[in-house]
């Protein structure tokens, strides 16, 4: 690789042995995959984990006295204050917690916590080279904003957002951000929750061979959420760094130029049936529903405002836990969203997600969400989710049943 006179400084560590461990993984990732360079980053977002891998990295790096560049948000892990009133917490994973957040803190990164920062406060534009870990934020810059980032690691990104440059390869490149599979919608694709049943089936059905779907046939008012949707639960099992939908995402005016012209590309035909298939696999619970997630990613502003108005006036008979941003919050507080869910028995939770050792109140019990992704990543948590749309979730919840 070629380096710059200052990216070769650090190398040798003239800037420090921090700054010259986070320069050696990078060009040591160049490499592997055949960078040329380093190009500048002017963004990042860390999908900090709270586990001790994580945390032995970054202390590292810290001890090495290096620090940040380039800020990038976090992820959320949970938080403490608020779990601790409800659930059994560890004492190892509160050292584990309280250390990582302070490793973050003092490394220069800011303190987010939060799985959609591409709605509120890290929002890249178009084109601007960026450094994101997290397989949904990642695929949402790339696909709907039209940034550019690989899929990092969180130490990789954590190396950008130290060094300030990233090596220059994968979807960094023009050429390897063509479509590769064209998935032509027959389906009836209206609701969030169709956009996650989409997101579901597509990887299934296209095969593994496949990283860039081109969505042709949705339709042209689909909505931020809807797409966040999607991508997020194409990469449930974190196959596809980027999409196209024909006439909505920036760099699919048209087929054609989706698939940057290249012609015949394979097709994958996705119908009603195959939803209906998707919808049977992963929505036919029935029973008790003692609890509710949602937001996994972190909802919006919209999306809560729905919740609240379907829970006015109403008790729910199961518990209801909805995550979002810490400025999401403050917003459903101001619009009443918050007085009118905290009435009907349920919570706004900040700085948290699903994959986190916070939830033992919940295990061993039965619990819906609105997301595939949730349901997948609880497993090792000993929590069975069935997964609905929103609404049905929250009628599930309300009535401590699962409703079709
Ligand atoms: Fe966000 Fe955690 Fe889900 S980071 S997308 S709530 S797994």
């Amino acid at each position: 690789m070629r380096l710059t006179e200052k990216e070769q400084a650090m190398l040798n560590g003239e800037m420090g042995p921090g700054f010259a461990r986070a320069m050696r993984v990078l060009v040591g990732i160049g490499k592997a995959f055949g960078a040329e360079r380093m190009v500048p980053i002017s963004r990042g977002h860390i999908s900090l984990s709270n586990q001790e891998g994580d945390l032995w990295f970054v202390s590292k790096l810290l001890e090495e006295q290096a620090h940040c560049m380039v800020p990038p948000t976090v992820n959320p892990a949970y938080d403490y204050e608020y779990f601790k009133t409800i659930s059994k917490l560890d004492e190892e994973n509160e050292r584990t917690l309280k250390s990582t957040i302070d490793v973050y803190r003092k490394l220069g990164a800011i303190l987010t916590f939060d799985c959609t920062p591409f709605f509120e406060n890290n929002v890249p534009r178009f084109g601007e080279i960026c450094s994101f870990s997290a397989s949904g934020g990642a695929v949402y810059v790339n696909s709907v904003l039209g940034a550019r980032t690989n899929r990092e690691a969180a130490q990789s990104a954590m190396c950008a957002a130290i060094t300030g440059v990233t090596p220059e390869y994968g979807l960094l490149l023009e050429q390897n951000r063509a479509g590769d599979v064209l998935i032509q919608v027959e389906a009836d694709v209206d609701s969030e929750y169709d956009y996650e049943l989409l997101g579901y089936i597509t990887p299934k059905k296209m095969g593994q061979a496949y990283h860039c779907p081109v969505f042709n046939g949705l339709s042209k008012q689909t909505t931020s959420e809807q797409l966040m949707d999607l991508g997020t639960q194409l990469n449930i099992h974190g196959i596809v760094p980027m999409f196209h939908v024909v006439g909505v995402t920036p760099e699919a005016a048209d087929v054609h130029t989706a698939f940057l012209g290249r012609k015949d590309p394979p097709v994958v035909t996705i119908t009603n049936e195959d939803l209906d298939q998707a919808r049977a696999e992963i929505s036919a619970g029935t029973g008790k529903a003692d609890f509710c997630i949602l937001g996994c990613p972190h909802l919006t502003i919209n999306q809560v405002g729905s919740i609240a108005k379907m829970l006015d006036g109403q008790q729910l008979a199961g518990q209801l836990y909805i995550f979002t941003s810490t400025s999401t919050k403050e917003l459903a507080q101001r619009m009443g969203y918050l007085d009118i869910i905290h009435k009907a028995g349920g919570e706004i939770v900040i700085n948290s997600c699903v994959d986190q050792p916070c939830w033992s109140h919940l295990y061993g019990m039965s619990g819906v969400t609105e997301s595939p992704k949730c349901a997948y990543y609880t497993k090792r948590w000993n929590m069975t989710f069935t997964v609905k749309s929103i609404p049905a979730c929250i009628q599930s919840v309300l009535k401590g049943e699962i409703v079709s």
